[in-house]
């Protein structure tokens, strides 16, 4: 399934082909953060940059707006927002310790009620996408639809040597479950944390109000294969391994200042280039090997495009009362949610042509 998605769907011409309709969101995020910033609210950045990402992946998979605006200001209404929760309880149990993971056996019971959160999770998220997907699938037979126009057409429209359909309606439901969760978890938080540094550090978000001027607008699990020993630790095989961010990312062995919001070490050898891939695993980004993110080209595109829009369309300073930011113990998220305030920067009218 990998394979078929990295080369159907990850190809640099899908992406090419589906640039509006991301840029259609990033109108949205900035209509949204604006129609906020009017009435003088601070903004939950988090709660934006979810929204977007969300928005995102449906459009590129349906091709539409999904759930429509919701509030006035083009906040989640109801629907979305249940269907946003869903995503996020899937995620938040996705590296949970259950105890039948290791003794199966005991499955049965859900003692730690897992199983039940996650069936009625999942039951919620596909309440909203199957039906769409079915019907999708119903036009193609039918004949009423004939050009591929999203990610959804496009594996409807894959075809095995025989020229039958590759993927069953089932297997065409999974994989929007799965990109759905990966493209609203990670460019979110990668995004919600530069932002809260940046805000935290002006000079820097001066700098990247400057750039994105100048441009204009712009896991599974791993095992290990073998009995190993790695720092004096005994790792038998079959162990699953979680590599920690942390430990990687802020190693002052490999860093210097590791603790430091610092982008300039990333840009090296005076290239304005940063290369994403790191084969030497100095801090968890894509990760590497056959495990690795198979969507960098996509997933540094939502989270580019949704940082430039926002920094680009505001001017943003923190509440008086902004804590510290402290990151949680349970996940890579920011303990709390960024708030702050947002100040549109460019002439109104821009603002009131956004879709
Ligand atoms: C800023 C954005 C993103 C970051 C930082 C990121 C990072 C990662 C990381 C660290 C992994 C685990 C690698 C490993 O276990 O070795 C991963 C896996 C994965 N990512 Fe991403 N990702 C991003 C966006 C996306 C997007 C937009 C998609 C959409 C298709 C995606 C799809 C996947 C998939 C399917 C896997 C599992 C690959 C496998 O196990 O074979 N990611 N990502």
């Amino acid at each position: 399934m990998r394979r078929v998605i990295v080369s159907e769907v990850l190809t640099p011409s899908v992406h090419e082909f589906l640039h509006g309709k991301r840029c259609e969101e990033a109108d949205h995020l900035v209509r949204y953060v604006y129609n906020q910033s009017k009435t003088g609210v601070a903004i939950n950045v988090r709660e934006a940059a979810r929204l977007y990402c969300g928005g995102v992946i449906r459009k590129l998979v349906f091709g539409k707006r999904f759930f429509g605006a919701g509030t006035e200001a083009g906040g989640p209404g109801f629907e979305e927002k249940e269907h946003m929760d869903a995503v996020w309880i899937i995620l938040s149990y996705t590296y949970g310790f259950a105890i039948a993971d290791y003794v199966p056996l005991l499955e049965v019971f859900d003692f730690d009620g897992h199983k039940k959160t996650l069936t009625n999770a999942i039951k919620n998220l596909r309440k909203y996408q199957d039906p769409e997907i079915d019907n999708r699938i119903e036009m193609w037979q039918n004949g009423i639809r004939k050009t591929n126009d999203d990610i959804l057409d496009i594996l409807i429209n894959l075809k095995d040597s025989n020229n039958n359909p590759l993927l069953s309606a089932e297997e065409i439901k999974a994989q929007v479950i799965e990109m759905s969760i990966a493209v609203i978890d990670n460019p979110s938080n990668v995004a919600e944390w530069s932002m809260s540094e940046m805000i935290r550090d002006s000079r820097i978000l001066e700098r990247a109000i400057k750039e994105v001027t100048s441009c204009g607008t712009i896991q599974p699990s791993h095992v290990s294969t073998k009995d190993t020993v790695v720092s004096g630790y005994f790792i038998p095989k079959g162990s699953h391994i979680l590599l920690s961010r942390l430990g990687l990312g802020r190693n002052p062995r490999v860093w210097d200042e590791p603790l430091k919001f610092n982008p300039d070490r990333h840009i090296t050898n005076g290239s304005s280039q940063v290369v994403l891939t790191d084969s030497q695993l100095k801090m968890w980004t894509f990760g590497v090997g056959r495990r690795g993110c198979p969507a960098i080209l996509l997933g540094s595109t939502i989270m580019t495009l949704l940082l430039a829009r926002l920094i680009h369309s505001f001017s943003w300073t923190p509440l008086s009362s902004m804590p510290l930011f402290q990151e949680s113990e349970l996940n890579p998220f920011m303990a709390e949610p960024l708030i702050a305030h947002a100040t549109p920067r460019l002439e109104p009218q821009v603002y009131q042509n956004l879709i």
